[in-house]
Formats: structure tokens, C-alpha cells, sequence
């Protein structure tokens, strides 16, 4: 039973993670949104002795995957046979509990797909379409908007795409294209006719008003308001099928290059998969009304979960719906949106590259940032504050000092209690509230919430200890010692339960150096889960320090990565206009090297350089100072404009002119010869 179920209505849990597109690996957004809240739902709940499943899986159907297939000459299974294996590597690193892992492309899952699809069909639940769709003639195939470019018909983009114009951000349809071409062929597609099976969601449009709506008033603001204002706007039939090649087979005679749409696809992989896990117990699992169905999601995909799969599983008819969709909004990184295409993100693997074990310390910040009710920043700074402050001075430094005192006083044994006094009775009574107070958080999806509570029960052993000074009390009252350290090392027992699952491997270390197994969630809180003379082990370092080198390697690294993109990016002023060979032949651009250089007083930009031309040796004052250190520059050589009418600059009488090239950041460097010419040299 859980705290929130007191009339025990649900005997079972079934938690479901978005599955994600094997078409690359997954980043610290993926992990805040959807897979630690719902690694740290599970844990707790099988602390709790609740009996749960926790499935997940990778969703390899859909264009983009065929997409990036194709542009890398391989067909899609090697795409997502490459992506599945490092994105379950990724969550098996991060200590993700799955009970399975599997993926869309298994043979299992077609045929769940397949056999759902034909029951809906069969109780004609579909209806039928026909439409107008581009058809490549040379390719031979139907084209998703994806494989269509043309002209944006709102801001005149000639490389727009069929269902968005990357370039002012409107999201099209490819019939709005103007001058539209298939991307497969090149060549010009023609409107052809194809049939198509559509879910006619109208047809539950009052269901999902008092099923949602009414009855489900207690889900999350934000996704609650999206299904409104989804209802409000009337839903619409949804095509369920597609023109492709790559997916589930449309289980029909005339469907010939037909496949299931992605989304009609991949949340049957939920179903799926637990028949994989349990082959011959898995309906009660989706079947059973004792059963609470949780979905975790990321805030693009609330409609598919709060309304088009419920509306599948309530056409099929034989299925419970999700009792919560607890789904969060977005992280973002140092301020910009992540993005996979611009990299701007942090990868799972390259963080365990550059932070070896410190899978917790993501965990903990992750968590402590989570994008619960709005969109939230994951900044390196925060990172390294999070860790210094919170997991280092509070949680680990709490638990370090009590290993350490009970090592020092006791021989690493778990003193006696003695008598209490008034300190000892108010702490034991709070740590009694702690399993509740976090556990109800967990239960409302309240994960930074029962974050803080957590890590309360860290400071309340922090003050606890402090308060009692039992490194003083040592000389005089040595029961005193004894019962201060026994309590402190009960709170740390405590820790060891509580803390398990947002801090795994933390809390697996503290296992072995307690000597000792968690304690089950509703019977943590206990003053006495460590025996006297139970023997303990020396101390782990649970956290250490991260230095401003570390934290500012990362922050770096973003940098350069904007950098790339804005390179990649860069569009260069547009040309001048034409001139005669006669009006360059005016400028006399010479050779000649950097005798002197040294700053001019008083001024932050300007150089002051003595320059040997070859013709003679001239002061030209330039404005570089920000950009390179006088002694650096001595002896380089450079190009010269000589014959610019000379001009004062700050008293100084510069003669002539250093051509320099700007980088896209403003910066400016010289234009030399690639290798020394005799100064004097004419250029031209
Ligand atoms: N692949 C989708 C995404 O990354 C999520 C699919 S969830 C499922 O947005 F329900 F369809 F499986
Ligand atoms: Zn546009």
C-alpha cells in the first residue's frame, strides 16, 4: 500500500518511459524530463513492496530515422541497431532499473502492433480515406512531407521542408510548398491518389471530456491545459497509416507499401515489450483495473498519450487507461533550447568520459532542476554549486563525519544508547516523519520536492551532530558520546533507504560501509535499524569537491561548439560593387615586418608599430591591441597598404595601413604571406 492509497485500489504498477528515437544517443534533457522522475518513481515503489513493472524501449520506426539512413548510404536497421545499443548502454551507466529493454523493431512488437491494428479494423474502428499525396515517379514512392523541399510560402525560403520551414519556423504541410521537389530523386512530384485508415477521434471527443477533463482534474497543470485546450478545439480523425517502407506492414490485402503511422506504433511498444518481459502474465498488467497505469513523457508528447493512444486502447476496448501522465516540461542548457542538430547538448556518454562515477552527481542536479512546472536551465555553475554545497558539505560530509567519529571512538562498532535527553527525543521523533514526507512527494510526482525532504534529513544530522559536539563530550560523559554517535549512525541507516532512489550508487557504497541492506520504505525512520556492535566498515568517499577547472573545461567546450555553429552558420557580407583593374592598381600593398610594437597610452585598442616596408622603416599606428600582446608580434611579417595619406591618430602620425582579416567574432588577425617574401615586396 502507498501513502496516497489508502483505500488500496491499485494491487500493481505499470511505469512506462517514452520510447526514444534510435536515431541518436540521448542527452542530459532526455534524462531531467522522463528517466530519472520515473527510475526514482519505480525504486520508491519497489522499496515500498509494491509489486511494479518498468518498461522501456527504443522506437525505431518514422521518417527521420529513414531519413538519416539514407543520407548515410545504410538502411535504417543499422541506424537503429546503432543508436538501441547506445542509448541502453546510456541507461544502464546511469543506473536506470528497467525490467526490459526492447525496442519497436522486434519481432514481438509487430506483431502486437499488427494484431491491434486488425482488431480495430475488424470492429470497424477505422474509417477509410482517400487523398491526394505527392508521388516521386522516378523513386516510385509516396512522400512524406519530410522528403519534400520547396519554396516557404510565408518567407520565401527556397530549401523549406514539407512540414516546417526551418528557416522562419512555420510548420507546413508539403501542399503549401511552392516549386516543390522530392528529395529522393530530384525530380518534380505529381499529386497521386492513396488510401488511408484514419482513428476518428471526433467519436471520443465526450468520452475524453469527462473521462479527462472531469475526472481527472488532479493531473499536472500543464498537461491537464494541453488536453483542454486540445478538447476545445474539437478533435479531428487521424490518419493511422502511412506510404512507407519502413515500419509495421499495414496487415491488409490492398496495402501494398503501407506501414503503420510511428505514433499508432511505438506506445503499442509499452504493451509489447511487457509481453516480451512476461510472455504468459503480462495482461494483467493492461488489462487488470487493480492496475495503475503511469506513463512518463516529455511535454511533445502529451497529446499521443493523453488522448490518441487512450483513444486507441479505448477502441480496442479490452484495455485499461493511464491513471497519470506526470509530464514535464523542457530543460535547457546555459540558456539555449538543447538541440541535437545544432549539438548543443550534453551526451550521456561524453559525461561519463569527462566526469568518471559521477553518475549520482548528474542524478542529484537533474533531479534538483527537473523541469517539473516550466521549462528550466541546466547551467555548469549550478552543477558545481549543487555538488560543493549540497552533496559534499551536507549529505556527504554528515555521513563521513559519523564513519569516521565511530571509527575513531568506538573501533568501528555501533555504540550502546544510554540515556536521552531532550535533543535525542526531538530528533528521533523527526526522523520518524521523513519516509511519509518524501514518499507522498514521490507519489504526486513531486521529485524535487522529495528531493529537498531527503536531503533535510542529511542537515537534520548535520545539525544534530554539530549540536552535540560528541567529539568533546568523548572526555566527559562518554555515554553521552556513545548515544549521540548511535543515533547519528541510525539517521545515516535512514539515509541509506531514503536516498536510494535519486543517489543508487551512493546509496550502494553506503551499504557496503554500513554493512548493511536497505531497510523497506515504510519501515525506514526507525531509531534502531543498527544494532549495537554491529561492525562497520572505513569510510567510502561518497562526493568530492569538482574544481573551477573542471566546471569551466565544460563551459568551454560549449563555447566552442557555438562557435562551430555559428561558423557553419556564417553568412558573409554580400559582394561590392564591381570596380576597374585601375582602381586597385591605386593601392600600393607592400610587404614588410613588425619592428617595434608597444601599446599607445591611454587607449585600449590602439598599437603602436614600427614597421620596415622595404622602402624605409615608418611608425603605423593600429588598431589591434585587443587582439594580440606587442611582444608577440615583433618580427612578423605583415601586408602593408604604404601609400594611404597619412593620418593622426592620438598625436601620433600613422603612415599608412595593416590589412587584417575579420574572424566572425570581431577579432582580427594579420594577412601574411604564407612565407617570408623580401620586404618592400609588392602585393597585387
Ligand atoms: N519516440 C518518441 C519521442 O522521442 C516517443 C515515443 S513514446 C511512445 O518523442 F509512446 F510512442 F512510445
Ligand atoms: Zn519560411
Amino acid at each position: 500500500m502507498t501513502y496516497t492509497d489508502k483505500e488500496n485500489k491499485f494491487k500493481r504498477h505499470t511505469v512506462t518511459t517514452a520510447l526514444p528515437y534510435a536515431n541518436g544517443p540521448i542527452h542530459i534533457g532526455h534524462l531531467a524530463g522522463v528517466y530519472v522522475p520515473a527510475d526514482i518513481y519505480v525504486r520508491y515503489l519497489r522499496s515500498m513492496k509494491e509489486d511494479v513493472i518498468f518498461i522501456g524501449g527504443s522506437d525505431e520506426h518514422g521518417v527521420p530515422i529513414t531519413i538519416k539512413a539514407r543520407k548515410e548510404g545504410v538502411s535504417p536497421q543499422v541506424i537503429v541497431d546503432r543508436y538501441h545499443s547506445i542509448i541502453k548502454q546510456s541507461f544502464i551507466d546511469f543506473g536506470i532499473t528497467y525490467d526490459i529493454y526492447s525496442r519497436t523493431s522486434s519481432p514481438t512488437h509487430h506483431k502486437t502492433a499488427s494484431d491491434f491494428f486488425t482488431k480495430l479494423y475488424s470492429q470497424g474502428k477505422f474509417i477509410e480515406q482517400t487523398s491526394n499525396q505527392y508521388y516521386d515517379e522516378t523513386a516510385k514512392a509516396f512522400l512524406a512531407d519530410r522528403y519534400i523541399t520547396g519554396t516557404c510560402p510565408h518567407c520565401g525560403n527556397e530549401k523549406a521542408y514539407g512540414d516546417q520551414c526551418e528557416s522562419c519556423g512555420t510548420s507546413l504541410s508539403a501542399n503549401d510548398l511552392i516549386n516543390p521537389k522530392s528529395t529522393l530523386s530530384d525530380s518534380v512530384p505529381v499529386l497521386k491518389e492513396t488510401k488511408h485508415w484514419f482513428l476518428p477521434l471526433n467519436d471520443y471527443e465526450g468520452f475524453m471530456r469527462e473521462w479527462i477533463l472531469d475526472s481527472h482534474k488532479e493531473w499536472k497543470p500543464n498537461v491537464y491545459g494541453q488536453c483542454k485546450s486540445w478538447i476545445d478545439q474539437g478533435l479531428h480523425p487521424r490518419a493511422v497509416t502511412r506510404d512507407l517502407d519502413w515500419g509495421v506492414k499495414v496487415p491488409l490485402k490492398d496495402a501494398e507499401g503501407k506501414v503503420l503511422y510511428v505514433w499508432f506504433d511505438a506506445p503499442i511498444g509499452y504493451i509489447s515489450n511487457t509481453k516480451e518481459l512476461l510472455p504468459n502474465d503480462w495482461e494483467k498488467w493492461w488489462k487488470d483495473k487493480e492496475t495503475k497505469l503511469v506513463h512518463f513523457i516529455g511535454k511533445d508528447n502529451i497529446v499521443f498519450h493523453c488522448i490518441i493512444f487512450p483513444a486507441m486502447l479505448k477502441a480496442e476496448g479490452s484495455y485499461i487507461l493511464p491513471e497519470n501522465i506526470p509530464a514535464n516540461e523542457f530543460l535547457n542548457l546555459e540558456s539555449d533550447k538543447i538541440s541535437t542538430s545544432k549539438n548543443w547538448a550534453v551526451w550521456l556518454h561524453e559525461y561519463l568520459e569527462d566526469m568518471p562515477n559521477k553518475q549520482d552527481v548528474l542524478r542529484y542536479v537533474l533531479c534538483a532542476n527537473a523541469p517539473e512546472t516550466k521549462d528550466n536551465d541546466f547551467t555548469w555553475k549550478d552543477f558545481q554549486t549543487r555538488n560543493n554545497s549540497e552533496l559534499v558539505a551536507i549529505l556527504g560530509n554528515f555521513i563521513n563525519r559519523t564513519i569516521v567519529l565511530t571509527h575513531k571512538y568506538f573501533e568501528g562498532r555501533v555504540p550502546k544508547r544510554g540515556e536521552l535527553n531532550q535533543l535525542d527525543i526531538q530528533t528521533i521523533e523527526e526522523i520518524k516523519t521523513f519516509p511519509e514526507r518524501i514518499g507522498v512527494n514521490i507519489e504526486h510526482y513531486k521529485f524535487r520536492e522529495a528531493l529537498t525532504e531527503m536531503m533535510n534529513l542529511a542537515r537534520l544530522g548535520n545539525k544534530y551532530l554539530t549540536e552535540c559536539e560528541p567529539w568533546k563530550t568523548y572526555k566527559t560523559d562518554i555515554a553521552r558520546t556513545e548515544t549521540s554517535i548511535n543515533i547519528s549512525l541510525q539517521i545515516c541507516a535512514n539515509l541509506l533507504t531514503l536516498c536510494e532512489p535519486f543517489l543508487p550508487f551512493t546509496s550502494a557504497k553506503l551499504q557496503r560501509t554500513l554493512n548493511l541492506r536497505p531497510t523497506p520504505w515504510f519501515e525506514a525512520g526507525r531509531d534502531d535499524i543498527l544494532k549495537q556492535g554491529h561492525k562497520i566498515e572505513e569510510a567510502e568517499l561518497l562526493f568530492e569537491r569538482i574544481e573551477d577547472a573542471t566546471i569551466e573545461a565544460q563551459v568551454q567546450k560549449l563555447l566552442d561548439t557555438k562557435k562551430d555553429n555559428e561558423k557553419s552558420n556564417y553568412v558573409p557580407s554580400s559582394q561590392k560593387d564591381n570596380i576597374e583593374f585601375d582602381d586597385f592598381a591605386k593601392m600600393d600593398i607592400r610587404t614588410g615586418t613588425i619592428i617595434e610594437a608597444e601599446k599607445v597610452p591611454k587607449t585600449k585598442k590602439l598599437l603602436k608599430l614600427l614597421i620596415d616596408t622595404g622602402i624605409d622603416q615608418r611608425i603605423i599606428v593600429s588598431g589591434i591591441a585587443e587582439y594580440y600582446d606587442p611582444k608577440d608580434i615583433v618580427g612578423k611579417q605583415v601586408s602593408v597598404l604604404v601609400n594611404l595619406a597619412p593620418k593622426d591618430l592620438k598625436g601620433i602620425k600613422s603612415q599608412g595601413m595593416i590589412l587584417m582579416a575579420e574572424d566572425l567574432d570581431g577579432k582580427l588577425v594579420f594577412v601574411s604571406p604564407t612565407q617570408n617574401v623580401v620586404n618592400g615586396s609588392e602585393i597585387k
